[in-house]
């Protein structure tokens, strides 16, 4: 390769994103939840969505074996959330607010939105699961506002234009 790790990251950081925390229920039927940025819209009809999760993390089983997953949009307030569902030593759920959403699958108070899937297809991308959800629930409070993420740092949306 013509270039390292280092540089494919600071590349890829450049493409400004916002930050979702994707979870489910592990078999035991604990909340699971972890930080992802790479939440895309995928199909309108049928509307598919996606995100890409590391095979080794440790999420990983609760969205292997579970049917379903949401997929929670952060607001601008919540970058200490996203750091909390992006960190290993730490019991990850503990004082954070969630309600059950359909099949179980917890839903962040606070979000800017967030969508209920069911799990369509998991792909193969090298050493991440491209996981492809079918949206069976969704909303969006278009009065808040959505944290961002940008060349490792977060970032809050200011209108261009
Ligand atoms: C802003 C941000 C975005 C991230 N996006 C992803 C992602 O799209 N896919 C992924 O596998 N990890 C992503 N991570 C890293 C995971 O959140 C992190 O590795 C986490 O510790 C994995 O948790 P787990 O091993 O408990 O599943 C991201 C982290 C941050 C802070």
């Amino acid at each position: 390769m013509p270039f390292d790790h280092r540089q494919f990251r600071d590349v890829m950081g450049s493409f400004a994103t916002g930050v979702a925390v994707a979870t489910a229920r592990d078999a035991a039927g604990r909340p699971a939840g972890v930080t992802v940025s790479s939440f895309t819209s995928v199909s309108l009809d049928p509307p598919l969505i996606l995100f890409c999760l590391e095979w080794v993390a440790e999420t990983w089983p609760a969205f292997r074996d579970g049917t379903h997953f949401a997929v929670n949009i952060l607001a601008e307030g919540q970058a200490a959330t996203s750091s909390r569902f992006a960190s290993v030593r730490l019991d990850r759920w503990a004082g954070v607010e969630y309600r059950e959403g359909l099949h179980g699958c917890p839903l962040l108070t606070d979000s800017v939105g967030w969508v209920v899937c069911r799990k369509e297809t998991v792909h193969e991308g090298g050493d991440h699961a491209i996981i492809v959800g079918r949206v069976e629930a969704l909303e969006s409070d278009p009065t808040r506002a959505p944290l961002l993420h940008f060349r490792g740092a977060y970032g809050r949306f200011d209108r261009a234009g």
